[in-house]
């Protein structure tokens, strides 16, 4: 059983994506946080971005995982947790520059096909349904207005203390769009069987339950 949730920066994917795994009692897979640690890295040892050998070599020699605790996914660089590293903004900015590189894609794919082949997952990205899952027996593709994006990124900006600009981040969110669908190689698109959901003016919950409803008909009420 796998679920593969797609589409754009800020759309609510991972949030909807955790809570649909855990009513679910399956993993949840957060594979933009693999390209963020990738990114991370990369930043960390100065690494030119638009070397995509030089970034595949990098992945192939850094020990990058996923673990879970307590349901909340994490990621570790070589044994050392960088979770809350990958969430800067110096990473946001710059990650789409590394995703873009076919030889890193073609990794990370593999390793997030190997994760699912083990165990029942819930995995969210950007090419998840078109190409990482493209067996997956529910695709969702999550949008939401660019407005509604980038109000959101902003509250959870201010609710964290942080100070936020909501016009710088709805430039850097439609910036990272534009960059995201108008790659060569798996640019984000729906997949031709997934089916959309637009979340603009819906609570999380209401998001939610729409999934796991999409769900129970996709499987005939079974698994929650
Ligand atoms: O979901 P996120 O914002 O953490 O993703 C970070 C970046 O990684 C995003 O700009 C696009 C890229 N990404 C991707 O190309 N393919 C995926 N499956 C997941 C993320």
């Amino acid at each position: 059983m796998s679920i593969a949730i797609d589409g754009p920066a800020g759309a609510g994917k991972s949030t909807v994506a955790r809570e649909v795994a855990r009513k679910l009692k399956i993993t949840y897979i957060d594979t933009g946080a693999m390209y963020r640690g990738l990114t991370y890295a990369a930043l960390e040892q100065s690494l030119p971005l638009e070397d995509g050998d030089q970034l595949r070599q990098l992945l192939d020699s850094i020990h990058l995982s996923l673990y879970w605790v307590e349901g909340m996914q994490h990621v570790s660089l070589n044994g050392i947790d960088i979770s809350n590293q990958i969430r800067t903004l110096q990473v946001s900015k710059h990650v789409s520059s590394v995703a873009k590189h076919p030889s890193v894609r073609e990794r990370m794919v593999q390793l997030q096909q190997e994760m699912a082949q083990t165990q029942e997952v819930v995995m969210d990205g950007r090419d998840i349904g078109t190409h990482v899952l493209p067996q997956a027996q529910l695709k969702i593709f999550l949008t939401a207005s660019i407005e509604e994006r980038a109000k959101r990124r902003y509250n959870e900006l201010v609710d964290k203390g942080e100070t936020a600009d909501l016009e710088q981040i709805k430039k850097d969110i439609a910036a990272r769009d534009r960059m995201d669908s108008e790659r060569e190689i798996a640019p984000l698109r729906p997949a031709s069987d997934a089916l959309m959901v637009d979340t603009t003016g819906m609570g999380i919950n209401e998001v939610i339950d729409e999934i796991i409803s999409l769900y129970q008909c996709k499987v005939g009420g079974e698994g929650v």
